[in-house]
Parts: C-alpha cells; structure tokens; sequence
C-alpha cells in the first residue's frame, strides 16, 4: 500500500463530511447520508486504488452505491478492502449533536471480516491497554485490567457505553465498581478510537453497536495501536445464515484484531461532520468552510491531524444548499 495513499484518502472523508454538514440540525438523516454518500462515491474515483467495498451502505440490491462488493479507485494502484461509512452517526447530524464523522478505513486485498450489518458484542482501548482485556472475563476484571495498566485507579476510568435500554445491566455493573461512565447517544466509532487520545478522557468502549462500526473501529485502533474484541450477536436464524455467507465460521466466537483487520498494513480516515471530542465538525463562514480530519497507517504508525479551508464556491458540488 503505497504511502501517499493515507494522503489522498482524507480528501474523500472530507468531501463526505462537507456535504453532510450542510444538513446538521435539519432532521434529516437519510438525506444527510445520501449528500456525503455521493460525495465520497466521486471522490473515490479519482483515487491511486483498485478497491473492493467490502464494509459499506448495503447490498448491491439496497444501495445506489458504496455496496458491498462495488469496486473503487481509479484503477490504478493496490488491491484493497475498503469500510466506508459516509456519516457515522446519522441520528447526530440529523440532531446537531456531538461527535458524528465521515470515516473509512483501508486494508490489504482479502484481510477485512465482511462483517454483515447486525450487531456486535466490543470492548475497545488504547495503547496502554493492549493485551489486558478479555471479553470473555467479567467486566469488573476488565476495568481492573485497564486501570493497572494505564496506572489509575479504577474510579479515575471513564467508560464510553451507547446509551441505550439493552446496556442497563452493564450499566449498572460498571458503576458498582466506581468507574465513571460516558454515555453516548451514537457513534461508537468515535467511542472506540477516543480510548487512544488521553485529551479525550476516555479510557475504555464497552457494549454493543453495529458489527461494521465494529471493523471500522479496529482499523482505527490497528494504526493507533489499540486494541477491540469483538463478538457478532446475530438475533435471528436469517442473521445467522447471513454470517455463514459472508464466510464467518463460528459466529460465536471472540474476533480479535487480526479477524477484524489482518495484514500489515491498514489506513483509517475520519473527518468530523458534527464537532467531537477529537475532531471539530465543518463550520461554515463566508463562503468558506473548514474541516479537521485525522488520517493514520498502521504500518508507520503516523497519526496526523489535518485540518482544511475549503472555497465551497470552487467545490459546489460537495457543499449543496438543501
Ligand atoms: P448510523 O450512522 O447508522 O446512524 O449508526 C450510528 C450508530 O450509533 C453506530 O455508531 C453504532 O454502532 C450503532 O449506530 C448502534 O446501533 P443502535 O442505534 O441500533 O443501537
């Protein structure tokens, strides 16, 4: 995977996450993911790759593009497995609140799990934290394990959960043990890659949220270093048998990070639509508007902040006035 490529890839996310911006706050969810997913599509096509969508809007039949087996780049350049997810977080933006991003994340030909689109069991952490936790000990040994690691105790932790009714015994078990809990309204991507930024606060994602966040997630945390288990919760036999087509053999057991992502190399590029703890979200002001992205590889190991000011009126087709 060629280096330049991690360059060039942080101008699709921000080309998706200009154009969702225009419809934060309007109530308008799938209108958003619409604009950032035509967005992303076109810029994709001027990209150095041959890519496979293999994390994507659907199945060839259920979106217009981004589908699952839809091939990008311009042809020319590596073969890769490509996640997309042009606004993570579409509730977010639809709502004006915190923390939605356009993200993608690139690995090597055949080394991304075809996670179908149902949900997954994650605990997610940085660096300081790998090699400590284990899904399948209770969550009180977790948080043990984080806290020794990192040096705190276990009430200095802050644990990101989605705030959500099937979470209240985790919940409730976190908080006997005195940890602090972040309760997020969506967006578990920007949960799971927060535990890598200590200016976040947060130490640890634990819950469940969507599998292809779940893969999206581990490649963020493959560049930084970090570190998700994962386990897939199908909840009905067709679910079951959509994993057994996408080639997962044991539904049930723990994916760690080399299920997720494999290979040695990964990219991973986020752009933030809404402002987050990492990320500001796209402000518009005369005619202008700026953008602050994060791009990363995991075989260098480089992590960079870039940040944008876009002429909308060059680019009228990423900034559209609803
Ligand atoms: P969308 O971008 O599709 O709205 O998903 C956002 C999200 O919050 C993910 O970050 C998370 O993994 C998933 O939805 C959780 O699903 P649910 O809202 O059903 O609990």
């Amino acid at each position: 995977m060629e280096r330049s490529l991690s360059m060039e890839l942080v101008r699709v996310t921000e080309a998706a996450a200009l154009s969702a911006a225009r419809w934060m706050g309007r109530g308008e969810k799938e209108e958003a993911d619409a604009a950032a997913t035509s967005a992303m599509r076109d810029v994709f096509d001027t990209i150095p790759m041959k890519g496979t969508v293999v994390i994507g809007e659907g199945e060839r039949d259920e979106a217009p593009m981004l589908y699952i087996d839809e091939t990008l780049g311009n042809g020319f350049g590596p073969r890769v497995d490509v996640a997309v997810d042009p606004v993570e977080g579409t509730d977010i933006v639809a709502k004006g609140t915190w923390n939605a991003l356009a993200v993608l994340g690139v690995a090597d030909d055949g080394h991304m799990l075809h996670a179908p689109d149902i949900y997954m069991d994650k605990i997610a952490v940085g660096p300081e934290a790998v090699g400590v936790i284990d899904m399948e000990a209770p969550v009180v040994d977790n948080l043990n394990a984080v806290a020794k690691a990192k040096g705190k105790e276990v009430e200095d932790l802050v644990v990101s959960i989605l705030d959500r009714d099937r979470h209240a015994e985790l919940i409730s078990e976190v908080r006997s043990t005195g940890a602090r809990i972040k309760l997020i309204p969506a967006g578990d991507v920007a949960g799971a890659m927060n535990t890598a930024f200590d200016e976040t606060g947060v130490d640890m994602l634990i819950g469940s949220g969507g599998a292809p966040e779940g893969v999206l997630a581990a490649v963020a945390l493959k560049c930084l270093g970090g570190e998700l288990q994962g386990r897939l919760l199908p909840q009905t036999e067709e679910q079951e048998e959509r994993c057994g087509r996408m080639g997962i053999d044991d539904i049930h057991r723990v994916l760690r990070m080399d299920d997720l992502v494999g290979g040695d190399d990964a990219i991973f590029a986020a752009t933030g639509v809404t402002d987050g703890e990492l990320l500001k979200g796209v402000h518009f002001k005369g005619g202008r508007a700026t953008t602050e992205s994060l791009v990363m590889r995991a075989k260098s190991g480089t992590v960079r902040f870039v940040d944008g000011t876009h002429n909308v009126s060059k680019k009228p087709d990423f900034v559209i006035k609803p």
